[in-house]
């Protein structure tokens, strides 16, 4: 039998909106008109999400987050409390730009985790895994696992699977994990690539 979705009864859910099983959402949020949010995920309170926003399996959304027209969440992500997306690069009010092509794309990937009150200006991917630390100002992709900090955010690290910040083992291009013993390997196109999902014995 499949859990059905809570809403609290604080919250509005326009017509049409899709909610996976299991997935709750807290109080005063609103969720508009061609949402569609996966299976188990967890919507905090004060948040805004849509219209036409596409988000999968497994999302945490912290309270105080506006997901806008344009973003894309896949499956696992993290939002962070009041971390904001933007959709217009240029905005003014007195020339609105609120037609669906001024917006600009913004898609994080499978497992990302976006820290506290960081912003990620549109247009960017940010990569599957990858880690934004609280505060960050995000203005460029991000690759998968990679670990930005700052504002302008930079590349300072990389990220384990589990969210741990990776250690180098040996040779620069060797890492692991401090927690869960997953062991990578970067490439020289700068792609970190799953060793061995554990440490070996010695
Ligand atoms: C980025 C983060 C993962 C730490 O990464 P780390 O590689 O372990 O970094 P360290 O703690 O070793 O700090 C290294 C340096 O970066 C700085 N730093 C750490 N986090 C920072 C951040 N978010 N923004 C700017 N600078 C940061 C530290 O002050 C330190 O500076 P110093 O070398 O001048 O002393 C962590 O600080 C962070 O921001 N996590 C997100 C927390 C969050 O938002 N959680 C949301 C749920 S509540
Ligand atoms: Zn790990």
């Amino acid at each position: 039998m499949t859990t059905p979705a809570y809403i609290h009864p604080s919250s509005y859910v326009d017509d049409g909106v899709e909610l996976g099983a299991g997935t709750r959402i807290w109080h005063f949020s609103h969720i508009l008109k061609g949402v569609k949010i996966g299976d188990r995920c967890n919507i905090g309170q004060n948040v805004v999400i849509g219209p036409d926003v596409e988000i999968g399996s497994g999302v945490k959304i912290q309270n105080n987050v506006s997901v806008y027209r344009g973003v894309t969440l896949e499956d696992e992500v993290f939002c962070g409390p009041s971390m904001v997306f933007t959709n217009i690069l240029t905005p003014r009010a007195g020339f609105p730009r609120n037609r669906p092509e001024d917006d600009l794309r913004t898609v994080v990937k499978k497992g990302a985790s976006l820290g506290a009150n960081c912003t990620i200006v549109c247009g960017v991917t940010i990569g599957s895994y990858a880690l934004i630390g609280a505060g960050t100002v995000v203005t460029k992709d991000v690759p998968a696992h990679g670990l930005v900090y700052g504002n302008p955010g930079r590349h300072r690290g990389w990220a384990c699977h589990c969210g741990i910040v990776l250690e180098t083992l040996g040779s620069p291009d060797h890492f692991g994990c401090p927690d869960c013993g997953r062991s990578y390997q970067l490439l020289a196109d700068q792609q970190l690539v799953l060793l061995a999902e554990r440490a070996a014995c010695a």
